[in-house]
């Protein structure tokens, strides 16, 4: 697969006041550089539900991104809304993507169970939330970012057969 193209929406108190500098943004951004994706919008915001799913949608609808990345809120703080938001906008979740952020995660933090990460489509744009610190990110993309851009194909409809090319 080619280039494709890169959200990331960093849900943060904190970082939204600039109280916060926004590391977990920044391994997202290198991250997906690795595998060809060009991070060609970014906002930082705080946890508001309304505002979320407003950035979630233009991300998809206008700027019609194939990848968002949502980092930070999915815990169970009373601010923690990133989930609820994004399970609003999605036509179709993917589970079997926290699934296994959680699974692999879980080896490494017991914490890992503590985050209510969700990944959906919505269109023709995969949403995917990741923990908010940059240790959870990385950790959370190097067990994703092998399988993405077959998904992505696939999602595009340009994949062709699926037994081919797996790790
Ligand atoms: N997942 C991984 N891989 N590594 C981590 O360190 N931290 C957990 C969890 N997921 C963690 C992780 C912790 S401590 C919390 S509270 C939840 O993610 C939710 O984090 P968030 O509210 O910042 O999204």
């Amino acid at each position: 697969m080619g280039k494709f193209t890169v959200g990331i929406l960093t849900a943060s108190d904190k970082g939204s006041r600039g109280e916060r500098q926004d590391l977990s943004g920044q391994v997202i951004r290198e991250m997906v550089a690795d595998l060809g994706g060009e991070v060609v919008r970014y906002e930082i915001v705080p946890d508001e539900f309304d505002i979320i799913k407003e950035n979630l949608i233009h991300f998809a609808d206008q700027d019609q991104l194939d990848l968002i990345f949502s980092t930070g809120g999915t815990g169970l703080g009373p601010r923690d809304i990133t989930p609820d938001a994004t399970m609003e906008v999605v036509d179709k979740l993917v589970p079997g993507i926290p699934e296994a952020m959680r699974m692999e995660s879980l080896k490494k933090t017991n914490r890992a169970m503590l985050s209510r990460a969700v990944a959906g489509i919505r269109h023709r744009t995969l949403i995917i939330n990741l923990p908010g610190s940059p240790k959870a990110v990385q950790e959370c993309l190097e067990v994703i970012l092998p399988a993405l851009a077959h998904g992505l194909e696939i999602l595009r409809g340009e994949a062709g057969e699926c037994a081919r090319g797996e790790a």
